[in-house]
Formats: C-alpha cells, sequence, structure tokens
C-alpha cells in the first residue's frame, strides 16, 4: 500500500487479543506504519469489566508479536477515551515516541450494554456513548490538532458498524452512538479537508471477536436459538455466506489510510460482505 511506510498510527481499542483493533495495528506495522497499541488496560467498574477490556498484559503481547515481525515498531500506550487528558498525553507520548502522528483509528467500542428501551439506565447509555462518540470526538479533535501541526496532512478512521446504517433491538445507545460516528466522520471531512486531513468511517457487520461472541450468546438467548443456529443464521442471510474477519477490516483500513485514498474523505464504507449496502 503506497504511502503508509514510516507514517505514525494510533489505534485505540487495540489491546484485546483477537479484536478488530489488533488486527489493524498488526496490518498497518506490515506496511512499515509504527504503532500505537492503546487501550483502557484495565477492567473499571462494572460497565468495563476484565471480561470486555484490552489489559495491559494483552497490550504487552500484542507489541511483543508486532515487534517480532520486524516491519514497523509498536509500542503501548494506555488511554480511557473517555478522559481528554488522558487522550492529550497519548499524543504527546506518541509523537515523543516516534516524532509524528498520522493516522488515528478510532476503534475502541462498547457494544456489550444492551438493554429493552423503555428500561434503558442512563448509566448504560452514558457509558456506550462516552466510549464510542465521545471517545471518538476526543481522539479526532486531538489527532487533527497533532496533524495540522505538522502540515503533511493525515488519516483519521472511526469504525463504525452496521448499526451505524441500520437499527437493531435492544441496542439504542450503541446504534445511536454508530450513527453520531457518521456524522462526526462528515462534518470533520468538510472541516478538515483543507489540512488535506482525510476523515472515513469503516461500518463492519458481524465479526465474532471477544465482542462478538458476546453479542452472538446475547442475540441467541433472546431468540431462543442454540448458538450455533443462531450464527448460520447470520451466514445464510449474507449475499457472500459467512461473517466477516478482522482482517476484512484491517485491509479496509490500511487502503483508506494509504495514498490509494487520496482522492475519498467523508465515505462511511461497508465491509460487510453485501449486507449493508446503503
Ligand atoms: N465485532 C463486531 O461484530 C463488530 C461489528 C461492527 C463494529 N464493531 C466495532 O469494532 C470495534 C472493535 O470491536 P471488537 O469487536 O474488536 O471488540 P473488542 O472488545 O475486541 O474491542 C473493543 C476495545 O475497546 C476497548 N475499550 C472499551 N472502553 C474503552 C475506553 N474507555 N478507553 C479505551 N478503550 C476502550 C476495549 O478494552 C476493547 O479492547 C468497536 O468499536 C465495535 O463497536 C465490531
Amino acid at each position: 500500500m503506497k504511502g503508509l511506510k514510516g507514517k505514525t498510527a494510533i489505534i485505540t481499542g487495540s489491546g484485546r487479543k483477537g479484536g478488530i483493533g489488533e488486527a489493524i495495528a498488526m496490518a498497518l506495522a506490515k506496511h512499515g506504519c509504527n504503532v500505537v497499541i492503546s487501550d483502557i488496560g484495565e477492567p473499571k467498574g462494572k460497565e468495563f469489566s476484565k471480561d470486555h477490556v484490552g489489559t495491559s498484559s494483552e497490550m504487552r503481547q500484542i507489541v511483543r508479536e508486532i515487534n517480532k515481525l520486524k516491519k514497523g515498531k509498536a509500542t503501548a500506550i494506555p488511554c480511557d477515551v473517555r478522559n481528554e487528558k488522558a487522550v492529550s498525553d497519548m499524543l504527546k507520548k506518541t509523537v515523543k515516541k516516534f516524532g509524528s502522528m498520522d493516522i488515528m483509528v478510532n476503534n475502541a467500542g462498547v457494544g456489550y450494554i444492551m438493554e429493552p428501551f423503555t428500561e434503558f439506565k442512563e448509566k448504560s447509555w452514558n457509558a456506550v456513548l462516552d466510549v464510542n462518540l465521545k471517545g471518538a470526538f476526543l481522539c479526532s479533535k486531538h489527532g487533527a490538532i497533532q496533524m495540522q501541526k505538522q502540515g503533511k496532512g493525515g488519516s483519521i478512521i472511526n469504525i463504525a458498524s452496521q448499526a451505524a446504517k441500520s437499527g437493531f433491538p435492544f441496542a439504542a445507545a450503541y446504534t445511536a452512538s454508530k450513527h453520531g460516528m457518521i456524522g462526526l466522520t462528515r462534518s470533520n471531512a468538510v472541516e478538515l479537508g483543507k489540512d488535506k486531513i482525510r476523515v472515513n468511517a469503516v461500518c463492519p457487520n458481524h465479526i465474532t471477536t471477544g465482542l462478538g461472541h458476546w453479542q452472538n450468546k446475547f442475540f441467541s438467548e433472546k431468540l431462543g436459538l442454540n448458538y450455533d443456529d443462531y450464527l448460520q443464521g447470520i451466514k445464510d442471510k449474507n449475499p457472500l455466506g459467512r461473517t466477516g474477519l478482522v482482517q476484512d477490516i484491517a485491509n479496509a483500513v490500511c487502503f483508506l489510510a494509504s495514498d490509494h485514498a487520496s482522492y475519498i474523505t467523508g465515505e462511511a464504507m461497508n465491509v460487510s460482505g453485501g449486507e449493508e449496502y446503503h
């Protein structure tokens, strides 16, 4: 991929083994980018329990695996994307370590807080919106400040979802946050284009990551189906007959971050095997 070698990328929420963020970091590093493995790093309260978050030992493991490839270099910088000071410090540490920051991938996300709409708790709503939308806002803001300072443009990529295009039951907060990410993408693309900063979103459908596995369990139980039948149902309604792979998303991110996408901004690209097409 043209234009990736020597660039620096931050991938939020990339500290969980088997996750989309890990795959994106690995793929960008294979193309010669220096990558920051960023994640919350430790459980925090009921909404961010150890079953759902990337830990600092997983982050270190991912860094070791990437550095073993001897392509782009990796480092771990824990950051809770809900906290502006933490985000601004992450940017400073990144620039100190690698000398620049060119690609911001907003991948951190909470997709495991699902409640019937009329019972949806304010605390749950805030937990989802604070990570998925406010987190993307803060990282885009501080990423753009750094890119403007460097004066060479840059790329911001928001990992949204099929839930940015369609509605899902029990997922009002998730769906609203992901639709919001598309609004953020379009607004920032229009405003930051003058600085040659391109802003795009990628919209995956189902991928069985740690989060995807939790969702399979949740929805199969709600529908009274066994896990495998539920998953087969997802594959059956997909034009390409399968679910997504983390590598599918990583490939799309590498393309959007590269010079091959130099005339693409404000886009919300479906990577869904044809299941979502608007
Ligand atoms: N798996 C899917 O089917 C699917 C589909 C569409 C979109 N997505 C989106 O892709 C992204 C990655 O999801 P995944 O499936 O790889 O799940 P994942 O659980 O592996 O990744 C989410 C990461 O976000 C991190 N995170 C949560 N709160 C955070 C915070 N406050 N600060 C920093 N990091 C925080 C978690 O620790 C975790 O590592 C998410 O934004 C998700 O909404 C996933």
